[in-house]
């Protein structure tokens, strides 16, 4: 089966979220003798050099689109296996981001979703299925089904659109998004479209698509409802049958403690009691914190923005700074966010490091060094933090939503089971209850602590059980 992976992002090129870890990943885990899947996305001038110098030019032609003509480029890698093609245009892909002015952003993703199209007549690629993720790959399916329907070389062609994240829609009004896609009229319908007078290059995809999936069941059965839905739960509930939860992975051979040559001591499941703890101090005396390895080391790794749950964090933070305490934030975002734990770094200096930057390499010393992971989220189509944290035996401390719900088995202190700390209303004292269990077994309970770790390390959420779902999926088409 040969498939195109489309997408605005995939790691190692470029990476603002878990879509990039996904899109990377994924295409790797399939049997090659029976699948050759590929990846198509922008070519950023933020991409590395390191990559952008190795890239092949294949060949480039002239698309029409709206009123425009646009220049497309076709540069290719093969990276670790996996064939890319990197949709060139100067114009568009210039930025120091992969994103920006949403309106410049919907301009610049229909320009890509139909030239992913275009190329692949020029590279020779015909593949049976056209995986779509996210709301820059959204009109893909429109475009197959409406501009593309009498093109031979399309014909037969299957698509799938995943949602990562409902909240990001590609939506701006519909006179703006005709002349930007060069799509017919008859598509600008609220039963198709439009939305609230408005038209949505997500539910574009969500309607033309042949199935739909999403990355966790629970997150797959919450957009069916009013508050998750965003404004589509009607039509995800009337393509029930077509939408598939398929819970994500993450990289094993990336995410490995015992391997990862970026924390400072590797460790297994076999003899982390012993040396996670030295990670912690290391980690500590970057962050600049005293350094105490019995300290209760609480971390952060998240956009900053209003999905992760942070004015919860906000309203207990204080509570949380008490003896015994450190606490240690990574991420960007929202000024509002970033002001925040520099505010609280600046009062309590001695417990709060406020890293307000992008780095994959502090992330990873996070992973191993921190006791427990919060993702306290609003909503979390599947979250990949707290899967990590797992792997590296950082004990995940989630809100129950979508994917946070199905992956941490909350600890049951009579039975012994579990794999970290859970809350289910969307209440900053729930959030600090937990926190405050936690802390207590981490405290007064080794051996029930050391019991978590374990079992979070124990647990698989590597790609291939999933990978076998897509397979089932690709295989109902
Ligand atoms: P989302 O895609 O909504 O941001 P996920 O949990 O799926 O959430 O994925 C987030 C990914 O981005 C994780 O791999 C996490 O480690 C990483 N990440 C987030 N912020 C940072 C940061 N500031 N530095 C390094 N990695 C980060
Ligand atoms: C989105 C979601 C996140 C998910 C990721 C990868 O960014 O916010 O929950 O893990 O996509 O699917």
């Amino acid at each position: 089966k040969k498939v195109a992976y489309i997408a605005s992002e995939c790691v190692p090129f470029i990476k603002t979220g878990g879509l990039a870890d996904v899109v990377g990943t994924l295409p790797k885990i399939f049997d090659r003798n029976e699948y050759d899947v590929r990846v198509i996305m922008p070519n950023y001038l933020c991409i590395p050099n390191k990559y952008r110098e190795k890239m092949q030019y294949l060949t480039h032609f002239y698309m029409d689109i709206g009123y425009k003509n646009d220049y497309v480029g076709v540069m290719y890698l093969e990276y670790e296996g996996v064939k890319v093609y990197f949709i060139d245009n100067e114009y568009y892909f210039n930025g120091f981001t992969p994103y920006g002015d949403v309106k410049w952003d919907i301009e610049k993703f229909s320009f890509f979703s139909k030239a992913a199209l275009c190329i692949l007549p020029a590279v020779g690629f015909q593949p049976d299925i056209l995986h779509c993720h996210d709301w820059q790959a959204g009109l893909v399916p429109v475009y197959l089904k409406t501009l593309f329907a009498g093109n031979p070389f399309f014909s037969g062609m299957k698509s799938v659109m995943t949602i990562h994240n409902l909240q990001f829609q590609g939506k701006w009004d519909i006179d703006t998004l005709k002349a930007d896609s060069g799509l017919p009229d008859y598509v600008f319908t609220p039963d198709k479209l439009e939305v609230r007078k408005d038209a949505s290059m997500l539910k574009g995809g969500l309607v033309y698509a042949d199935k739909i999936t999403t990355v966790s069941n629970t997150y797959a059965r919450e957009i069916q409802t009013p508050y998750y839905g965003e404004g589509l739960d009607g039509l995800l509930s009337a393509r029930w049958q077509s939408l598939w939860g398929i819970v994500n992975g993450i990289d094993y051979d990336v995410w490995n403690p015992a391997t990862d040559s970026q924390v400072y001591k590797n460790y297994s499941v076999d003899n982390f009691r012993e040396l996670k703890k030295i990670n912690k101090v290391e980690l500590q005396k970057e962050c600049g914190l005293p350094q105490d390895d019995k300290q209760f080391v609480i971390g952060i790794i998240s956009r900053l923005t209003d999905q992760k749950g942070l004015d919860l964090v906000d309203r207990i933070m204080n509570d949380i700074c008490c003896d015994g305490v450190q606490f240690i934030v990574l991420g960007t975002g929202d000024s509002r966010y970033e002001d925040m734990f520099r505010y609280y770094q600046g009062i309590h200096p001695a417990k709060v490091s406020a890293n307000i930057y992008y780095s994959d390499e502090r992330s990873h010393k996070m992973y191993a060094g921190c006791d427990v992971m919060l993702v306290p989220s609003r909503f979390e189509p599947c979250g990949l933090t707290q899967l990590m944290a797992l792997r590296y035996g950082t004990v995940p401390i989630v809100r129950e939503t979508g994917g946070l719900k199905d992956t941490v088995e909350p600890y049951n202190q009579f039975e012994n089971t579990g794999t970290g700390f859970s809350f289910a209303n969307y209440n900053a004292y729930e959030l600090l209850d937990a926190i405050n269990y936690a802390k207590e077994v981490y405290y007064n309970n080794k051996d029930a602590w050391y019991g978590i770790q374990e079992r979070g390390m124990r647990m698989d959420y590597s790609w291939y059980n999933s990978a076998k779902i897509y397979n089932d999926l690709y295989n109902s088409l």
